[in-house]
């Protein structure tokens, strides 16, 4: 075969290109703007153990961007042999990768950098009597020489781009790049407090964040107190992985976008699936539309995870990305419910945004009776939200005396409950209040190998539309998991021996259609809780709670609202709508012109 090709082939098309150019090509993967080059410069410094970096600009790092470190500097020989590509002394053979603990391992952002600008980087190490400068302009070696030096590195990169002008046309406003530079910054930085970081941009200083001991005191240097206040700390370790740093707490204030910050090992990195697993872990925490601050640091033996995937090393690939991913998300979790026991307030439900969005409902809840406004039994003449009250003549609201009891006071349009806390008005949705209910019942049979199940009289035969045919082996282990008993007659039959007992009085051909089609046609926003078991037990809950326009005796009312209580997430169903809304009393104060409160 291969001969055949080169009989073929007409000679003298394919030409070795020429070092220059093969280094230009690389330096597209690394070097695309300032920031980029400026990573790599600092991330070299932190690699040489530098205690202080400082990074100076000017007009966006497009003429000039400076990085001086106090690191261990380098040898007249290594000089050279640094800004050759491929010349690194980080990694020796394939298997150092598996341990490589700095940033760098490639031996390609120096000779990169300098394929696109004039660099000249001075240098000297420890007991060298002299340091060495070293210039490299656009690519050829310009000079090397002796020079004076502090021990420690400074490398100075002019004019970028000047010779690659398809690149240069893509750099922004100067204050754009600057922008990028100072982000680049804040990532290092915020990975490595101990280190001293200083930027400067057109003289004027950017980032001034001294050594320190503690994260906590760097984010303090990078964003302020106003952030520091915000966030609450992340600690959670699993076998071979630990997961630190800090999050958001979810009831204060959120950005406008999501800032997920990741490292792994130290190194900075983009992973859209962990980012998934933070922002789902807010969801999971009744959060609706969660845009969370976080700084997570993952800590995971170097073997595995893989860090030679992107040429900016700015992605990393794991040998157990679930693993992973259940880490980060449990440890946000933690992090969440934490804060929520300690901002825990006096009333039980407690505002988590604006009037009007989903509130966190604190664990008290469920130690609260719940009773119905007039004629539940044993309730008597007079009913439950009367009680207490004193009327007064003035404009100002009577206080109620205190009263542990939520009360429900009846059904809205068969649609939503309506009941009082003795403070608030609470309006939840009966619909995806059961949906949680009936979720949070099914993966906790589930997790006690106790899911009860009803086995049909006759087994069932359906045959399913086509489309729907492949989700049944897809899921078959999740069926199975939760009570489906079924067999896969390989063509369009599925014979049906039991379903989940929550199915009961259900038609069964219906409701196992029903779930199929949800399962493969809510497109992947449409859930808070990860694909497979959970999913299916999502969808399972969804068809047996009660619907929307249903009557509901006052029992049932009591009893979902009861349930809902006990649930780990009250505030959401699975799908991420909200179960239940409060409606503060100053609100309704308002409303009605009473301004004040007053005690009789
Ligand atoms: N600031 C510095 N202080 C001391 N040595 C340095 C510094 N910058 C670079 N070096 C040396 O020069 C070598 C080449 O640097 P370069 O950044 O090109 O490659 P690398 O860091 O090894 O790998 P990568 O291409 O992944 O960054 C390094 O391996 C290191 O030995
Ligand atoms: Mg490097």
């Amino acid at each position: 075969m291969i001969s055949r090709v080169e009989e073929t082939k007409q000679p003298g098309r394919i030409r070795r290109l020429s070092e220059d150019l093969v280094n230009k090509i690389a330096a597209g993967e690394v070097v695309e703007r300032p920031a980029s080059i400026v990573k790599e410069l600092v991330e070299n410094a932190l690699d040489a153990g530098a205690r202080q970096v400082v990074v100076e600009i000017e007009h966006g790092g497009k003429s000039l961007i400076r990085v001086r470190d106090d690191g261990c500097g380098m040898s007249r020989d290594d000089a050279v042999l640094s800004v050759e590509r491929h010349a690194t002394s980080k990694i020796a053979a394939l298997d150092d990768l598996e341990r490589v603990a700095t940033h760098g391992f490639r031996g390609e952002a120096l000779p990169s950098i300098a394929s696109v600008c004039a660099l000249v980087l001075t240098t000297r190490e420890e007991g060298a009597t002299a340091g060495t400068e070293v210039a490299v302009h656009h690519g050829r070696m310009a000079h090397v020489r002796d020079t004076a030096h502090p021990r420690g590195t400074t490398v100075e990169a002019r004019d970028l781009f000047n010779a690659v002008p398809a690149r240069r046309k893509f750099l922004r406003a100067d204050a754009t790049e600057a922008a990028h530079v100072a982000e680049a910054i804040t990532v290092a930085a915020t990975s490595r407090p101990e280190t001293g970081f200083r930027m400067t941009s057109g003289g004027r200083i950017v980032v001034e964040a001294p050594a320190t001991r503690d994260l906590a005191q760097r984010l303090y240097q990078l964003f302020g107190d106003d952030v520091l206040m915000d966030l609450a700390p992340l600690e959670w370790s699993g076998a071979s992985l630990r997961v630190s740093g800090f999050v958001s707490r979810p009831d204060r204030p959120a950005p406008a976008r999501p800032a997920i910050r990741l490292f792994v090992n130290g190194r900075p990195v983009r992973d859209r699936m962990l980012a998934k697993a933070a922002t789902d872990a807010y969801r999971g925490a009744g959060v609706s539309n969660p845009r969370p601050v976080a700084f997570v640091f993952i800590e995971i033996p170097p073997h595995a995870v893989d860090v030679n995937v992107h040429p900016a090393k700015t992605e990393v690939r794991f040998a157990d990305m679930r693993a992973v991913f259940g880490g980060v998300e449990r440890a946000v979790m933690q992090a969440l419910s934490a804060t929520s026991r300690e901002t825990a307030p006096a009333p039980f439900v407690e505002s988590v945004a604006e009037p009007g969005t989903p509130y966190r409902v604190t664990p008290g809840w469920a130690q609260r009776d719940i009773v119905f406004a007039g004629g539940a039994p044993g309730d008597g003449e007079g009913s439950a939200v009367s009680r207490g009250v004193s009327f007064s003549a003035s404009d100002a609201e009577p206080e109620l005396a205190s009263d542990d009891r939520i009360v429900v006071l009846g059904q809205h349009r068969h649609t939503y409950i309506v009941a009082s806390d003795g403070e608030d008005l609470l309006l939840v949705d009966q619909h995806t209040a059961h949906e949680r209910v009936r979720f949070e019942t099914l993966v906790a049979q589930f997790e006690t190998r106790s899911v009860e199940t009803q086995r049909l009289i006759e087994p069932l035969v359906l045959t399913l539309p086509p489309r729907l045919r492949p989700l049944v082996k897809e899921h078959a282990a999740a069926l199975s998991d939760l009570g489906f008993e079924t067999e896969d007659f390989g063509g369009a039959e599925l014979r049906l021996g039991s379903v989940p007992a929550l199915l009961r009085g259900l038609d069964p051909r219906a409701a196992v259609e029903g779930i199929l089609r949800d399962l493969l046609d809510r497109d992947a926003d449409g859930w808070i809780v990860p694909p497979g078991r959970e999913r299916l037990a999502a969808t399972i809950a969804c068809h047996s709670a009660v619907r929307a326009g249903q009557v509901l005796a006052r029992e049932a009312m009591a009893a979902i609202v009861r349930d809902l209580a006990r649930t780990r997430h009250p505030t959401m169903c699975p799908h991420g709508r909200p179960a239940i809304v409060r409606i503060p009393k100053d609100d309704v104060s308002r409303w009605f012109g009473r301004k004040g409160w007053r005690r009789e």
